[in-house]
C-alpha cells in the first residue's frame, strides 16, 4: 500500500533524509519549506511534492492541508536556531523577540502543522516530532522549545493513540552535513560535541531518518508519547 507522509522541512539536512527514506519506499512524500526555490530544487531531485510553506504562519498551514488527503505519516522537521532578530528596542524587546522566534520555529510549526492535518490522518498513521538534546542541557530559549515539544508529543499522544495514532519526538545529538549551525560551529565546539559522545562520532542525517522510518512501521504501533534520544551517548535517560 502506497503511503502518504508530510515532511516539514524537507529542503535540508534531517528533514531532507527522512523525506528521501520514505520515497525509497515509495510513498507518495510532500515536502515543505519557506524558500521557494530549495523546495523547487530538492522536491525535482527526490521526485517527490514540493509546498512552500512556513511552517510557523497558520494561514500558510491551512493552505498545506487543504491540498492533502489522507496522510498515513506527518514528520514535523522544520526548526533550527532562527536567524538573529534586529536587535532593536530594549535590552528586555530584544529578549522577547528571540523567545518568540524560538518557540515559533521549533514548537509551533509542529503545533499548528499537526492542529491542520489532524483529520486526515488515517488509523495506523504516525507523528514524528523532531527534537533535540538541546532541551536536556545548556539549550536556552531553543532548548526550552524543544523540551516544550516533549511535553506537547505527550498530550497529543494521549488524545490520539485511542484513534490508532503514534506520537512521538525523536530528539537529535549534533548532526552532521546540515545547515542548523548556519556554517558557524567552530572546531573547538565541534570536538567538544563528539567527546561527549560515547561512540565518538556525529549523528548523520540517515540515523536520524532510519529512526524515524522505524517508528512509523508496523514495529513501532506499541510506541507512543515517547522522545527517543539518537546521540550516541551524549545524553543518556540513567
Ligand atoms: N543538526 C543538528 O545538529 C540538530 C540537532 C538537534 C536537533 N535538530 C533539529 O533537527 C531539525 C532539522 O534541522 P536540520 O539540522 O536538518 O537543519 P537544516 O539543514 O537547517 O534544515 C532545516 C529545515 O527546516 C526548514 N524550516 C525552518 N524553519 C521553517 C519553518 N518555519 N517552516 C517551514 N520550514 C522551515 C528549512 O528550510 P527553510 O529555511 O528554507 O524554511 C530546512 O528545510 C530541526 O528541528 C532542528 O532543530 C538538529
Amino acid at each position: 500500500m502506497t503511503r502518504t507522509v508530510l515532511v516539514t522541512g524537507g529542503t535540508s539536512g534531517i528533514g531532507r533524509a527522512i523525506a528521501q527514506r520514505f520515497a525509497a519506499d515509495q510513498a507518495e512524500v510532500f515536502i515543505t519549506g519557506r524558500t521557494p526555490e530549495t523546495v523547487e530544487q530538492t522536491a525535482k531531485e527526490l521526485r517527490v511534492h514540493g509546498v512552500v510553506c512556513d511552517a510557523a504562519d497558520s494561514g500558510q498551514v491551512e493552505a498545506l492541508a487543504a491540498r492533502l488527503n489522507e496522510l498515513d505519516v506527518l514528520v514535523n522537521a522544520a526548526g533550527g536556531l532562527p536567524q538573529a532578530t534586529s536587535g532593536e528596542g530594549s535590552a528586555l524587546e530584544v529578549l522577547l523577540a528571540q523567545w518568540h522566534a524560538n518557540l515559533a520555529q521549533n514548537l509551533l510549526t509542529a503545533v499548528l502543522t499537526t492542529t491542520s492535518v489532524q483529520d486526515k490522518l488515517t488509523r495506523g498513521s504516525s507523528i514524528i516530532s523532531i527534537g533535540s538534546i538541546g532541551a536536556e542541557r545548556r539549550g536556552g530559549s531553543y532548548g526550552a522549545a524543544k523540551a516544550a515539544l516533549g511535553a506537547w508529543n505527550a498530550s497529543l499522544s494521549a488524545e490520539l493513540a485511542p484513534k490508532g495514532v503514534t506520537c512521538n519526538v525523536v530528539s537529535a545529538g549534533y548532526i552532521a552535513d546540515t545547515n542548523f549551525f548556519h556554517g558557524q560551529l567552530s572546531d573547538e565546539r565541534r570536538s567538544a560535541l563528539l567527546e561527549e559522545t560515547h561512540n565518538k562520532r556525529p549523528g548523520t542525517v540517515d540515523d536520524i531518518a532510519q529512526t524515524a522510518y522505524f517508528l512509523a512501521s508496523q514495529g513501532a504501533r506499541h510506541i507512543t508519547g515517547q522522545t527517543i534520544h539518537v546521540n550516541g551517548g551524549a545524553f543518556t535517560t540513567r
